[in-house]
């Protein structure tokens, strides 16, 4: 085994495709545990696991999985990692339990092994009693549980997903995240998924990683990124346009729909503030509470304050009055 302090390190990595850069210049610390890996569409995230794994070759810069080098030493890496890939790589004509025993072989696995494991990674993944069923007749989300099965066959210590829960509807959708959080808590194995649902990277994940055009946006602990982003939520009755104004006048940071404003949380005495541009105006308010910015609201807010820099969580403590200059999230009826 070789020694490692990160799980996946890159320095200056960049990929691209012709003239196109799907990655570029990323500098990468993904440590144990689960890492959520962000973006949206064409970002780079499918570009960016298959560059870990050695499947492609990196055009310049250097990356380390598990401490093996991601040019030369792929077979190495793919031995000690899972796989899940975003596309379907399944034999309709097979039945689970030996496409399963077949992706243990293809690890070099001896055929009785790669057998009772298969066994033994069906039930996990909650196909136990469909193991003899040819795989073209399951729906999606067996699909998913049967690609994870083989992606986890040789019990390895970092699991890649590119999107597992893409697809699934919401039983089966709950039993991936279920199986993921498992294997991170129970199992004690790091996880790296992509995904487009903030709410599942928020369930299985403590990191995440967002990629914005094949650059890196913000990296770090989800809780340290939702923490510089805290903002007072209000209810007013009365004079709500006029207290909205006032505050602003002050230079506070108010996101308002209606009767409800969430005011950043900048300072210390920000209730007092906000309490005296009430009675000032003459607004009653109804409610005040600490408001817990969902990952959602995070991905906005950096997305929107982006400029094409790296932003770790440093890099965001260091701007979040600009940060908040964004609408509300669509779910919270703000404007698109
Ligand atoms: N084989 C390829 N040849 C040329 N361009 C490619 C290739 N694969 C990906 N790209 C481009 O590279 C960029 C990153 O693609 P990638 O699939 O890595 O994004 P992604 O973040 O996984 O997107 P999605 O959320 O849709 O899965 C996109 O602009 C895509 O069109
Ligand atoms: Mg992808």
């Amino acid at each position: 085994m070789s020694d490692y302090e990160y799980l996946i390190h890159t320095t200056d990595l960049c990929k691209s495709y012709g003239p196109h850069m799907a990655l570029e210049n990323l500098n990468l610390k993904v440590k144990k545990g689960a890492t959520g890996l962000l973006g949206p569409n064409g970002a780079g995230k499918s570009t960016f696991l298959k560059t870990m794994l050695g499947l492609i070759q990196a055009t310049s810069g250097e990356g380390q999985v598990l401490g093996h080098d991601i040019r030369t030493e792929g077979p190495a890496i793919r031995s000690r990692i899972g796989y899940m890939p975003e596309y379907d790589a399944l034999n309709p004509e097979m039945e689970a339990i030996y496409q399963v025993k077949y992706s243990g072989e293809l690890l070099g696995m001896n055929p009785t092994v790669a057998m009772s494991r298969a066994h033994e990674v069906l039930q996990y993944v909650g196909l136990g009693e469909q193991r003899y069923r040819e795989i073209g007749g399951f729906s999606t989300g067996m699909k998913q549980a049967t690609k994870l099965a083989c992606s986890i066959i040789h019990d390895p210590e970092l699991i890649i997903a590119d999107e597992p829960s893409n697809g699934l509807d919401s039983v089966a959708r709950e039993f991936m995240i279920n199986t993921m959080q498992n294997m991170v808590n129970a199992g004690d194995r790091s996880v790296m998924m992509a995904s487009h649902l903030m709410d599942d990277v928020e369930r299985v994940c403590e990191n995440m990683i967002l990629l914005h055009k094949g650059k890196l946006a913000a990296q770090g602990k989800i809780a340290d990124l939702k923490d510089i982003d805290r903002e007072i939520e209000i209810h007013v009755w009365g004079n709500a346009s006029k207290l909205e104004e006032k505050m602003l006048s002050i230079g506070m940071v108010v996101r308002r729909e209606g009767r409800i404003m969430r005011i950043l949380h900048e300072s210390e005495d920000i209730t007092t503030k906000i309490l005296a541009c009430a009675a000032e105006v003459g607004s009653q308010i109804r409610r005040m509470h600490e408001y817990e910015a969902s990952l959602e609201d995070l991905f906005i807010v950096i997305m929107e304050n982006l400029g094409y820099e790296i932003k770790t969580s440093e890099d965001l403590l260091r701007s979040p009055v600009h940060a908040r200059q964004v609408d509300a999230p669509g779910h919270m009826g703000g404007g698109s």
